[in-house]
């Protein structure tokens, strides 16, 4: 008999390489992930050498292979009959012409290119960059970290012949063609978001050759095939077709099933996310959210990120909060467990205590590469737990701001699907609903954006119709907004937006 044929997706994260292998439906028969370092050799800088990224694609791939097996289904190197990609945004990868690194890969949380982007806003001017790309010159996107390399290490772009975004450098390795898709270039602003093209001015006017940016295609796309070396260290058959893929934001929405127009999701990790997807291209006058091209053809989206989310509440526990653990180790709970029950003890609005999260940069609601955080109001009266649900109540608002801001873009959700580590925790999920000021339905798909990757790759092959994508809805995981704490949640979202300007007039001062 012969057997039904299954997709590989592969998801280049900032610390794992994750490897999901599906049915034609996107049902997920096994997965596997191998972890890689990322390195910060100066403050500011995140870097990663991608040919990690490679070895952990083998281990992956093989490993999710052997768990395949072990659940019982046969010959799964046999039958993966696609791969499809995600992965980390924004990274440029200069490669020479041989394809090989000529240093480590530029992350998206990198922010050494600050001046760069100040530099290509007055060169270029802010608003033709934002009406060529429908984006804003972030540290966080491509071109400024290109900019950076040209004028920091000139002998290496002397030396470039193609930069590639870190799936894309993944699936040259495993294949032989330079490729990338529109979703994944939308993040490098030098792509034209609304023509789904690279933008002849932007590379123009940053000194890119259009020989050194990959063919741009649409995300299921089959663009290459498994070359015999890289199928003989995966364990898989040579010449199996591989589509473009998407970068991970849009990957994830398609594993999610957030594809149809209107459809609206928020994701609470370290960073916090709100994902619109849309049929037409919007982007905001002032270029505030990001406005991307979604990974099917004829579909957009826009976004807000906000870098430090459940990530702010992480620092707080292994700075501020270092005893959580040990209480939470006697208490016999989860640590965030905890610090939720300590937030509990305290009234809402923790008697005038304030937390703004912005501790990393911003990009959204407020963009400063050079933004900073801040607890304000603070009496003798507070104590830690005061302060944890300060940070809860902080992130809310902000994300609230950000939702906000997809409202101002015309996309009215009756309802968010959320997902993520922080909507493991009830209170803090009814602070988000009450901030966004609709219900969120949680809908937690593990590694959506592998998924994603590997239903890419299903619809390219032509065995998943993209139609038939849709958010997994439980009515049993929705939260309302809670109306009694309608009023505090809004004046918190005034105020944040108070502090940050109060703030950056100070950082003005200084
Ligand atoms: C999207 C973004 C992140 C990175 C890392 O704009 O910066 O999603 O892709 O995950």
């Amino acid at each position: 008999m012969r057997h039904a044929p299954l997709f590989l997706g592969l998801d280049i994260g900032t610390s794992s390489l994750k490897a999901l292998i599906t049915n034609a439906d996107g049902s997920v028969i096994a997965h596997a992930s191998a972890e890689y370092p990322l390195a910060t050799p100066h403050p500011g800088w995140s870097e990663q050498d991608p040919d990690q990224w490679v070895a952990a694609a083998h281990a992956a791939t093989r490993e999710a292979l052997v768990r395949a097996c072990a659940a019982g289904h046969a010959e799964p190197g046999r039958r993966i009959a696609a791969i499809g990609f995600s992965g980390q945004m924004h990274g440029a990868t200069f490669v020479d012409r041989d394809n090989r690194p000529l240093r480590p890969c530029i992350l998206w949380n990198d922010s050494r290119s600050a001046d760069e982007c100040e530099e290509l806003d007055r060169a270029i001017g802010a608003p033709v960059i934002l009406q060529r790309t429908g984006n804003r010159m972030l540290a966080g996107f491509t071109a400024p970290k290109v900019r950076w390399l040209q004028r920091n290490e000139p002998s290496l772009w002397a030396r470039t012949d193609c930069v590639l975004l870190p799936k894309d450098y993944v699936r040259l390795c495993l294949g032989s063609v330079r490729a990338t898709d529109a979703a994944d270039a939308s993040g490098t602003l030098y792509f034209d978001v609304e023509h789904r093209a690279w933008s002849a001015d932007m590379l123009r006017d940053l000194g890119i050759a259009t020989t050194q940016v990959p063919g741009c295609h649409e995300s299921p796309d089959i663009v290459d095939r498994l070359s015999a070396s890289a199928a003989s260290a995966m364990g898989l058959a040579a010449g199996i077709p591989m589509v473009a893929g998407a970068g991970d934001q849009a990957a994830n929405a398609v594993g999610s099933g957030i594809v149809a127009p209107g459809a609206v999701a928020a994701s609470l990790g370290t960073s916090g996310v709100i994902f619109a997807a849309s049929d037409s291209f919007r982007a905001s006058p002032d270029g505030a959210l990001h406005a991307f091209c979604h990974a099917l053809p004829g579909r957009w989206h826009v976004m807000s990120v906000m870098l430090s989310a459940a990530g702010s509440l992480r620092w707080f526990r292994d700075t501020l909060a270092r005893d959580a653990t040990a209480r939470a180790a006697a208490a016999g709970v989860p640590d965030y467990e905890l610090l939720d029950r300590d937030a509990a003890s305290v009234a809402p609005g923790c008697e005038g205590l304030r937390f703004l999260p912005t501790l990393a940069g911003e990009r959204c609601p407020f963009p400063d590469p050079h933004a900073r955080g801040a607890f304000t109001g603070i009496s003798l009266a507070h104590g830690q737990a005061h302060f944890t649900r300060a940070v809860m109540e902080g992130v809310a608002a902000s994300m609230g701001l950000c939702m906000e801001m997809i409202r101002a873009a015309g996309i009215h959700a009756p309802q968010v699907i959320g997902s993520g580590g922080g909507f493991e925790s009830a209170r803090w999920t009814s602070m988000h609903a009450t901030a966004f000021g609709i219900p969120i339905v949680r809908a937690e798909i593990p590694d959506a954006a592998a998924r994603g990757a590997a239903i890419l790759a299903a619809i390219g092959a032509g065995a998943l119709d993209p139609g038939t994508l849709h958010p997994p809805i439980s009515q049993s995981g929705t939260t309302q907004p809670d109306r009694s704490q309608g009023p505090l949640l809004q004046a918190l979202m005034e105020e944040q937006a108070l502090l940050q300007r109060t703030l950056r007039l100070l950082k003005g001062n200084k």
